[in-house]
């Protein structure tokens, strides 16, 4: 099933499909004289949903974002010279700064617990080696709305540095509740001058292979030096259905928008929860715009590449984390604009692959409740403790394997048990590490790690050094968690 490149598996409003084939039906594709209204038709949509009350003279159409970032970075800066672009990043932005002979500075975007975040030192020294920057707005693949204190910061780098910025905003109507986009250029007249703001419709109204975007460029020289450019390459037509299209989207296109961004917003929470369910070791880095979500799969050790296993053993085709940047192999794009009864089927290929490897056991509380005693639903699902010296297995030396009390997996061995003097269960290995998860657990003013079973998610007990154990390591487990056999 395809989930990869950044189109919707919907059909265009009625609006759109009328308005083309009403021009369908005019029988004459010559060339074609581009309205004057298409201009105000943008500007109209951007004041109405950017807040951006964009002078119609500033904008120029272009067949493509990506033609126009390309020939904006042959224009407006020099052979060998230094870009900027935050990574992870939409692959194609790597190309446009190489395969023109540029050299690509990395601003690594930092991850801070629940999104990424911009390393503002590194980009400063980045900014003073640097004439241009590709700035994606809202961002590819991490789905960051940058707020405006960010978008200040970079701004004062640029007016600062003297770097122009390529602004990609394709992205910019489809955000969720909570963020709102902010157009780089709309900050101020003195940012605006070294901004090249590229959009589209494409995205919004999945009208990709029609070929219309636009550039807003309030840099009179700038400006002039693109549009001679696309004039000289005899580049300024539009494809017929472009244009209609285009007015269509931006005259019509508002109730269907909404609604759109309605129903992908509910996509993206039903993925959020699903993974939280079902494949709780996947990082889900939650959009807060896009179609796109990023997963980081490094809990899971496959064995085999990820991508082979997306394709092969899930059956699903998402974009490979690598695309977007090297150290990214564990991480997939995953587009969730498509029917949620696709989605959940999509979901649930990948749960089912998953538990090939990993398998899980899922029950609720009074699921459980059915199956265990109340000591040991209190210690296992309510992350209690038993008294030292209390539990069955704390000074039992009998052979055999410790398995979890709540989905019999089998996680301990007695020849890796050793008498620690707690008064709990202590082992100085798992059976098999990817029997166990760890995580960091703050509770009762303590930093600890905790210890879970992988396949179920019961509370076992806790991780410590011990230098009495020959890993170094002690599992400081539950009896009422385990059970001999
Ligand atoms: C950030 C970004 N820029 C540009 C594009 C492509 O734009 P176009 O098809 O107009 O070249 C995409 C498509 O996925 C994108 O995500």
């Amino acid at each position: 099933m395809p989930l990869w490149v950044a189109d919707m598996d919907f059909e265009v409003g009625d609006f759109i499909s009328d308005a083309i084939l009403k021009r369908t039906q005019n029988k004459t594709y010559g060339y074609e004289i581009i309205p004057s209204d298409i201009n105000e038709n943008i500007s109209f949509w951007l004041e109405k949903r950017q807040d951006y009350k964009v002078d119609t003279g500033h904008i120029l159409l272009t067949s493509g974002l990506l033609t126009t970032m390309n020939i904006c970075v042959e224009l407006f800066s020099k052979p060998h010279d230094n870009i900027i672009i935050q990574t992870p990043i939409y692959p194609p932005f790597y190309d446009a700064i190489q395969k023109n002979h540029r050299h690509i500075l990395e601003n690594k975007l930092r991850f801070d617990g629940s999104k990424y975040v911009i390393n503002f030192e590194e980009l400063e020294e980045q900014m003073k080696d640097a004439s241009m920057m590709i700035l994606c707005s809202p961002h590819n693949p991490v789905g960051r709305v940058w707020i405006k204190e960010e978008l200040e910061r970079i701004a004062a780098l640029s007016i600062k540095y003297n770097v122009i910025i390529i602004s990609d905003e394709v992205h910019f109507d489809i955000v969720y509740s909570n963020s709102k986009h902010i157009c780089l250029s709309s900050l101020g007249a003195e940012i605006a001058h070294n901004v090249i703001t590229l959009a589209a419709p494409s995205k919004t109204f999945n009208i990709a292979g029609l070929c219309t975007s636009f550039a807003i460029i309030q840099n009179d020289r700038m400006k002039r030096k693109l549009e001679n450019y696309l004039k000289k390459h005899h580049m300024r037509d539009m494809n017929a259905f472009a244009i209609v299209a285009t007015q269509a989207a931006y005259k019509d296109g508002e109730q269907w928008v909404d609604s759109l961004v309605d129903y992908l917003e509910s996509n993206r929470d039903f993925i959020v929860e699903f993974f939280k369910k079902n494949m709780p070791k996947v990082k889900v880095i939650i959009p807060e715009a896009t179609y796109l979500i990023w997963l980081d799969f490094r809990k899971y050790k496959l064995p085999m590449p990820l991508q082979e296993f997306l394709v092969n053993e899930a059956k699903l085709g998402l974009n490979s984390g690598e695309s977007f940047g090297k150290g990214y192999e564990k991480y997939a794009r995953l587009n969730f604009a498509l029917p949620l009864s696709q989605l959940e089927k999509a979901l649930n290929q990948l749960k089912d692959a998953l538990n090939k490897y990993y398998p899980r056991v899922i029950k609720n509380n009074e699921e459980w409740k059915k199956i265990l005693s109340e000591e040991q639903f209190k210690i296992t699902r309510r992350q209690g403790t038993e008294r030292a010296f209390s539990g069955l297995y704390w000074d039992t030396k009998e052979d055999g394997n410790y398995h979890c009390i709540c989905c019999d997996s089998k996680l301990f061995s007695s020849n890796d048990k050793f008498d620690s003097g707690t008064g709990w269960p202590s082992y100085t290995k798992a059976i098999d590490i990817k029997s166990i998860d760890i995580k960091l657990d703050k509770s009762h003013n303590m930093t600890r790690q905790e210890t879970l079973c992988a396949v179920c998610d019961a509370h076992l007990g806790h991780l410590f050094a011990d230098t009495k154990s020959s890993t170094g390591q002690r599992y400081c487990i539950n009896s009422a968690a385990l059970k001999l056999k």
